[in-house]
């Protein structure tokens, strides 16, 4: 540990590369002193989705020229003198697109050994698990993330709800059987003809439609005992409706707020309902969300209500950037791990793992 003036917390640069967003940030604790992220939503919504290849080489052409300005804008407002004050290096390895993956933790290889410093692999779950504890600079919102708490990581890839026990101990008490929420929200917007990603553009149709619940889709899995959810059937579902198959027709053009809304509203219904069963069997009363669907102010208000009526205390992601992919959480998940003494002791054998699950060993 180092004195730098600001906390006494290492400097850790992080990086993730786990998907479609060049990430890196500085981080001091759970402060973000310096954050970039190039997005490439733009050269992948023409194809509806990610494209991995794409995805590769966007990060290949990008990595170095986003590390290099997180470094500039961390020096010009002196929040470190130059890369001497960088104590750690921490990267994402799993889970994510395999070959997106690789570019992270090839660059972060190449920097913790050129600045003679440790390297950290984080879990990108994990990454998310903390965003809602994440500060900015100036230490803001001053909250901190004390254990228990209950997760909701609600994103394209995942829906799980995790106990958070301790740091480093995390229990996932339920999640999706198949499809993750983010993912069903994206293919109902593009059964509907709308962009990618459809998560935000879902939230505003709803929104419209005073989120309502016209058709009431079905919600699998509500009567069974387990906190595991599933989506692929809802989504077969608007499928067949939209075909007019299921004795209802509709015209997507006139209906569309509706349809969204309804779609919404039975995603959200099966989460609310499966994060109570959570509540209900751990006890614990401090809730934190997280992941890019952790952005709709649907389901903030909506677990707000459930919050209350549980006497319970959530909370979200405190900036925007901090709910989709960012390497300033990876950051904060990296902190985190070097305080329970958790880095890597062979550089050489780091290796991506796309379907890495939370709280499993990585032994490098
Ligand atoms: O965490 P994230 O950026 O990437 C991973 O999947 O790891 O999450 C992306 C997902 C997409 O499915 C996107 O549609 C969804 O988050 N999303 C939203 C909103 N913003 C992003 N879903 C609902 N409402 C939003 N405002
Ligand atoms: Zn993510």
């Amino acid at each position: 540990m180092v004195e730098l003036g600001i906390t006494k917390y290492m400097n850790i640069l992080a990086i993730d590369t786990s998907a479609d967003e060049t990430s890196v940030a500085i981080t001091n604790g759970f402060r973000v002193l310096s954050s970039t992220i190039a997005s490439q939503i733009r050269s992948h919504n023409v194809w509806g989705g990610i494209v991995p290849s794409i995805a590769k080489l966007a990060h290949v052409e990008r990595i170095d020229g986003v590390v290099a300005n997180t470094l500039r804008i961390a020096k010009s407002k002196k929040r470190i003198a130059d890369t001497n004050d960088i104590n750690a290096v921490a990267v994402t390895y799993g889970p994510g697109l395999s070959i997106a993956l690789e570019v992270g933790i090839r660059k972060a290889k190449e920097l913790a050994t050129a600045w003679s410093v440790p390297l950290i692999a984080v879990n990108h779950m994990e990454g998310h698990l903390y965003s809602p504890f994440v500060q900015n600079s100036k230490g803001n919102p001053p909250r901190t993330a004390s254990f228990p708490f209950l997760s909701l990581l609600i994103s394209g890839g995942h829906t799980q709800i995790v106990l958070a026990k301790d740091n480093g101990v995390y229990e996932i008490l339920g999640e999706t059987v198949d499809d993750a929420a983010g993912e069903a929200l994206d293919k109902a917007a593009k059964m509907l003809g709308l962009g990618y990603p459809g998560g935000p553009i879902i939230e505003r149709l709803a929104r419209e439609a005073g989120n309502s619940d016209t058709y009431h889709f079905p919600r699998p899995m509500m009567r069974e005992e387990s906190a595991n959810m599933s989506f692929s059937g809802l989504k077969t579902h608007m499928f067949y409706f939209l075909k007019g198959e299921k004795g209802v027709q509709v015209d997507i053009s006139s209906d569309l707020r509706n349809l969204a809304s309804s779609f919404q509203e039975a995603v959200f219904d099966s989460v609310l309902h499966k994060f109570e069963k959570g509540v209900i069997r751990s006890g614990v009363k401090v809730w934190a969300v997280g992941g890019g669907v952790s952005a709709n102010k649907r389901l903030r208000r909506r677990l707000r209500a459930l919050a209350k009526t549980h006497h319970a205390q959530v909370y979200f992601p405190p900036y925007p950037y901090l709910c989709g992919d960012n390497a300033a959480m990876i950051g904060v998940a990296a902190h985190l791990m070097a305080s329970r003494g958790d880095y890597v002791s062979d550089i050489d054998s780091l290796d991506r793992v796309p379907r890495a699950r939370l709280g499993q060993e990585l032994s490098v």
